[in-house]
């Protein structure tokens, strides 16, 4: 076996290859700053006022990635989350900025969600200490149709609501956005990696957890269940989320339905290697780059990665 791991060979028979193109790049917007801030818990990562987009998306193109994913953070919260679906609200600039300076050049995909834009934090409308499932989803169609109208291509629902991926496919029917597509974070787990995120996007909760509509981390066959739903209701693409831990589940995943499968590798996996990395532990560039590969191995067409500049940077010296 020996014979082939040595020289140009070796590269020449590599099974699997992560490509720039594979990968998605997370953009936080934030209404209320005036110049970037970087995530305390995410060093390379920052929150952007709206004037930085232009320059950011800049620098994504010049390296190849083709896709980010938006996350606004509004200047004001509310109870059913309000700020969420507004014509001049914080995505919907975002979105109407980036694609008068870039048009086709970068792919737009835009979270939907409440979490970021309610005062209580959770990913639908609450009752007392209940999260809705129905009263949220017509909310939910409203704020795809807005992101769309702005000029999203495509929407990512993130709530984990049963029936989301529906009723957001025929809002956007209804309104004439037939051509707009939806990634549905479809297998979606209650993991403890989302903490640095809610850092980021402000999104932490004021009471309970998110365990009564994320996934059980203990199932796989649920995600199964999930993902033939979410296909059902008119899912383009659907995503396994977290990654590392989930890499059986996306495999599996891959391979019961054949169709275009993301992966996110959150926040907390993110975290994880720049603080060993601080420490002098781990050599991080070379572990988040075994860690992107072997989410594509398992079966990824698509990974939205905090490390997708550097990896495309890397790829672009030839470093890897
Ligand atoms: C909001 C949302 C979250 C993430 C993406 N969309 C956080 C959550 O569900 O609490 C997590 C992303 C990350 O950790 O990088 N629904
Ligand atoms: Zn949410």
């Amino acid at each position: 076996m020996r014979r082939l791991r040595t020289g140009r060979i070796r590269e020449m028979l590599a099974e699997t290859e992560l490509r720039t193109s594979d990968l998605v790049y997370p953009l936080f917007v934030d209404e209320s700053i005036q110049s970037p801030v970087e995530v305390p818990s995410m060093p390379g990562v920052h929150r952007l006022p709206l004037d930085s987009l232009t320059g950011e998306v800049s620098e994504i193109c010049e390296l190849g990635i083709p896709a980010v994913i938006l996350f606004g953070i509004p200047s004001a919260k509310d109870r059913v989350g309000t700020h969420a679906w507004g014509r001049d609200d914080v995505v919907q600039r975002a979105v109407r900025k980036i694609k008068r300076d870039f048009g086709d050049e970068i792919y737009i995909i835009t979270d939907v969600c409440l979490c970021e834009y309610t005062d209580h934090g959770h990913c639908g409308v609450v009752e007392g200490e209940r999260i809705l499932n129905d009263p949220t989803l017509e909310i939910l169609g409203r704020i795809a149709v807005s992101h769309v109208e702005a000029g999203s291509d495509m929407v990512a629902p993130s709530g984990m609501m049963d029936g989301m991926v529906q009723a957001i496919r025929s809002s956007l029917d209804r309104e004439g956005y037939s051509d707009a597509g939806i990634i549905s974070y479809a297998a979606k787990y209650a993991s403890s990696l989302y903490g640095p995120f809610r850092d980021a996007a402000d999104s932490g909760y004021a009471f309970g957890d998110r365990s009564t509509y994320q996934m059980n981390p203990a199932n796989t066959d649920e995600a199964l269940n999930e993902v033939e739903l979410d296909l059902k209701e008119g899912a383009d693409i659907v995503m396994v989320k977290p990654a590392l831990p989930y890499l059986d589940v996306l495999y599996r995943v891959k391979e019961r339905f054949r169709v275009p499968t993301a992966a996110y590798h959150v926040s907390g996996e993110y975290s994880m290697v720049k603080a060993a990395e601080r420490l002098g532990w781990i050599d991080g560039e070379r572990v988040m780059h075994e860690m992107l590969l072997s989410i594509k191995r398992a079966g990824a067409d698509i990974i939205i990665s905090y490390a997708a500049k550097e990896f495309s940077k890397l790829a672009m010296d030839g470093s890897v």
